[in-house]
């Protein structure tokens, strides 16, 4: 980043920018953040353009200590409403398609950094020729990647060829990738991290292509992340560390170990994407342990419910076919998790993270933790009662793990 030290008027020169940015629809997002004025609990605002009901507005996620509130703009107003609100916060970033942009203020003065995206800029400017670049989100959101095709990592990771092009057989796994940093992007962006490095850890990070991809997106947005993948496969552990070492990725590291063991000490985001069967559990264990912010995992072959499984009376027609049985197994499996989050004081959605047609394992289960969080919630721990009950279950082990009831012996069960 440069720093502009010759600017007049820095925090005019970051709303020049903004609004040119919004009339030129080249806007990707806006933060303002450590807020010092009148509005009560007011942590941070973070702005977009949506689409609603076909019309481009600017969204804004208030955040406050105990609870986020969503307002909608009309654009022709965004300029007013960003103006009246960056006075009173000492920090802005500006996320355009051509730079990124930090202003920073204390008592005696203002201080504005510009990051310009010269490849961005390359590859914008080609589409530009044929229509302008359109960065609205909501239904008619155009095509924005999150990873930037012409990183080094890709290229180790064999995702990329030479030339920066995608190896047609990677076509899925990139697609993957940017809907990944998507997801991850919009939720690290609400946690209050209050501009302290993240400690991430990514379980069972196999060949480490979301590990890369994510700490690549955060060194490249100023917020360079602790980030730990844990693998039992030691070829997939080497050859993860040397990718690292390649691309420069100096506080990204691998250890060779068993998810079901590891124990960070101090954990912010908690990945663990298609970790197998209840290594998921233990990962989300550690999550909930260590107070993580963040909880994201995409479950992958449930195999601890379906043997325990019995149908209901009313279901026994349904569940009798073995593809619908597995297919409850696994409803039920990530039901429990996702309740077992709540109650243990997370905002939890369980949602489609890549469409079919890409990958079957595309289910995501991305839990926050509520702030005003102070016991489990006994109302949910009675819903998942009542479901297993209902499906004879006896035994789901993130239930177990959080109760301290998880049977050491079983370390021993394959994965
Ligand atoms: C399907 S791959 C997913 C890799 C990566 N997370 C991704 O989504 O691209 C699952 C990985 O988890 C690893 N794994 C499975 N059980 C594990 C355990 N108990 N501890 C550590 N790694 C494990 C496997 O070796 C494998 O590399």
């Amino acid at each position: 980043m440069s720093q502009l030290a010759t600017s007049p008027n820095p925090e005019q020169q970051f709303l020049d920018t903004f609004q040119q940015a919004i009339e030129t629809q080249r806007f990707e997002r806006l933060i303002l953040s450590q807020y010092k004025g009148e509005l009560e609990q007011l942590e941070k605002m973070t702005f977009r353009v949506i689409s609603l009901q076909n019309e481009a507005v600017l969204n804004c996620v208030y955040r406050y200590k105990t609870q986020d509130v969503t307002k909608n703009y009309p654009l022709s107003e965004a300029v007013a409403q960003v103006s009246a609100l960056l006075g009173c916060c000492k920090q802005a970033n500006l996320l355009t398609l051509d730079e990124d942009l930090q202003l920073k203020k204390n008592k005696k003065k203002a201080m504005l950094m510009v990051n310009k995206k010269k490849a961005m800029l390359m590859v914008n400017k080609k589409k530009a020729e044929v229509a302008p670049a359109t960065v609205t989100q909501g239904h008619d959101r155009s095509k924005q990647r999150y990873v930037e095709q012409d990183s080094p990592f890709l290229q180790h990771l064999s995702i990329t060829d030479q030339h920066g092009q995608i190896i047609p057989s990677m076509a899925r796994k990139w697609k993957q990738i940017n809907k990944f940093v998507e997801i991850f992007s919009g939720a690290v962006e609400q946690l209050n991290t209050q501009d302290q490095p993240l400690h991430i850890v990514d379980f069972g990070s196999g060949k480490g292509y979301l590990t890369f991809a994510l700490y690549d997106y955060l060194a490249k947005h100023q917020q360079m992340p602790y980030v730990t993948g844990v693998e039992l496969n030691p070829k997939m552990v080497a050859f993860c560390q040397q990718v690292a070492q390649d691309s420069g990725f100096q506080q990204l590291d691998f250890f060779q170990g068993d998810v079901r063991t590891y124990a960070p000490e101090q954990l912010d985001v908690m990945i663990a994407l298609h970790a197998c069967d209840v290594a998921t559990d233990f990962a989300i264990h550690t999550g909930i342990r260590l107070n993580a912010q963040m909880i994201m995992c995409a479950p992958c072959c449930h195999k601890e419910l379906r043997p325990q499984l019995q149908a209901p009376k009313v279901l026994q027609p349904m569940l009798h076919f073995g593809i619908h049985a597995g297919q409850q197994a696994e409803m039920l499996t990530d039901t429990i998790r996702a309740l077992l989050l709540k109650a243990y004081g997370y905002e939890t959605k369980v949602f489609e993270f890549v469409s079919l047609e890409h990958t079957s394992k595309n289910k995501m289960i991305l839990a926050t933790k509520r702030k005003d969080y102070t016991a489990p919630d006994a109302a949910v721990l009675a819903q998942i009662q009542a479901l297993k009950e209902l499906y004879g279950i006896q035994k789901h082990s993130l239930e177990l793990l959080l109760n301290d009831q998880w049977d050491q012996q079983d370390i021993g069960r394959k994965c």
